[in-house]
């Protein structure tokens, strides 16, 4: 049965994480100096495994969770993750299943990917510039493989793709336009993030976020743009359209435009804590009522009090005072 929240938002996403690892140190999420050889990440007994992940999927699903995106750190660095796909494309409730990936592991993996029943892939893309993107990466990738990386997801028809861009002024802010007229006609969607102050160790600060509306009149001055409807109220992204047939992107603004009326997302730390905002301290320990012999009962129980007890709207209450509470960091749970 449909469970809602405080605000009567029902529960339909579950993000979730399969590893706190990444083979990149972008620094608004990962930087080198906090992630280096000493961090300890978490040790493989305290991830949850395909079996319990799975376990708890089902449970979500019978809640009225519909959609579920496999996120990290990188999700691809999770060893045999197409045997976990497969657990999950069996769940019939489940209408979409997604990952959002670096790419840098895409090329040689995407045919087997759909294969085992994902439906499409999210790429994170900072940059079509090899300096910038290296720069962004911090561990100089190089950008040709993600972009075979893409384009083996969409040989696998992986669709339709999404590119995400964080934009950070004074870094990759030149690389608006490059980007638009890049997937221009390309089939794939360009989605713009408003940098955001998730966590702590990326050091956010508002002069750095280039608004939604700044994106939209660089692109539009170049392409006019409409605004279109999205499919699904609780997309996070603004829908936009070329007036020309170029194709859509997409702008995430949550920053200056927040959107938590909508919000209709869990998420699962790959240690099995749950979080029910992305900007969230507390989360919830459900490995532990897992191992413990919880029921599935139990457990739905459990899930149903969190989220009629939920009341969580952090971007819309966004302020000075609150940029430096106690959040959960990104690669944690994955965006
Ligand atoms: P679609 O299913 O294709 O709509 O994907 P998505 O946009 O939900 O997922 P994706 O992993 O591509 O996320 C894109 C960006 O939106 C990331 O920067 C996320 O952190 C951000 N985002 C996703 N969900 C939320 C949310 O609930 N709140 C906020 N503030 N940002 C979010
Ligand atoms: N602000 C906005 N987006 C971010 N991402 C990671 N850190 C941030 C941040 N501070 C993006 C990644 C990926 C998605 C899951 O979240 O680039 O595309
Ligand atoms: Fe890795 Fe994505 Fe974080 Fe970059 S943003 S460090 S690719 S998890
Ligand atoms: Fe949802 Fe929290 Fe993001 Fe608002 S800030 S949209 S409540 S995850």
């Amino acid at each position: 049965m449909a469970v809602v929240d405080t605000f009567h938002r029902p529960l339909r996403d579950l993000r979730v994480s399969v590893t706190d690892r990444c083979n990149f140190r972008c620094p608004y999420c990962m930087p080198k100096e906090i992630y280096g050889r000493k961090w300890a990440f978490l040790p493989r007994n305290e991830l949850l495994t395909f079996e319990e992940i799975s376990r708890l999927v089902r449970i979500f699903a019978s809640l009225g969770v519909e959609k579920v995106r496999l996120t990290g750190g990188e999700p691809l660095l999770r060893q045999e993750l197409e045997q976990l796909i497969r657990m999950l494309a069996s769940i019939e409730e489940l209408q979409d299943l997604t990952l959002t990936t670096n790419g840098s592991l895409l090329a040689s993996r995407a045919e087997r990917l759909k294969e085992a029943g994902l439906k499409r892939v999210t790429i994170s893309l900072d940059s079509l510039d090899e300096t910038t993107f290296m720069a962004m990466n911090d561990v100089k990738f190089p950008l040709a493989q993600v972009l075979e990386g893409i384009e083996a997801a969409t040989k696998a028809g992986l669709m339709p793709i999404k590119v995400n861009m964080v934009v950070k002024r004074g870094v990759n802010d030149q690389d608006i336009v490059p980007m638009a007229r890049y997937f221009r006609h390309s089939g794939h969607t360009v989605r713009f993030i408003e940098y955001m102050d998730v966590g702590h160790t990326n050091d956010w600060r508002w002069e750095e976020v280039v608004s939604a509306q700044e994106i939209i009149d660089q692109i539009g001055a170049h392409w006019p743009l409409e605004r279109i409807a999205s499919p699904y109220p609780e997309e996070v992204a603004t829908r936009y359209r070329y007036g020309d047939g170029g194709g859509e992107i997409g702008i995430i603004a949550s920053v200056t435009q927040p959107f938590c009326r909508d919000c209709t997302r869990a998420r699962l730390a790959a240690d099995g804590q749950l979080y029910t905002c992305l900007f969230g301290s507390r989360s919830y320990d459900l490995r532990r009522r897992l191992r413990n012999g919880c029921s599935d009962a139990d457990l739905a129980a459990f899930l149903k009090l969190i989220w009629w007890r939920r009341n969580d709207r952090y971007s819309e209450l966004r302020s000075a005072a609150t940029v430096s509470f106690d959040k959960v960091e990104m690669s944690r749970i994955g965006g």
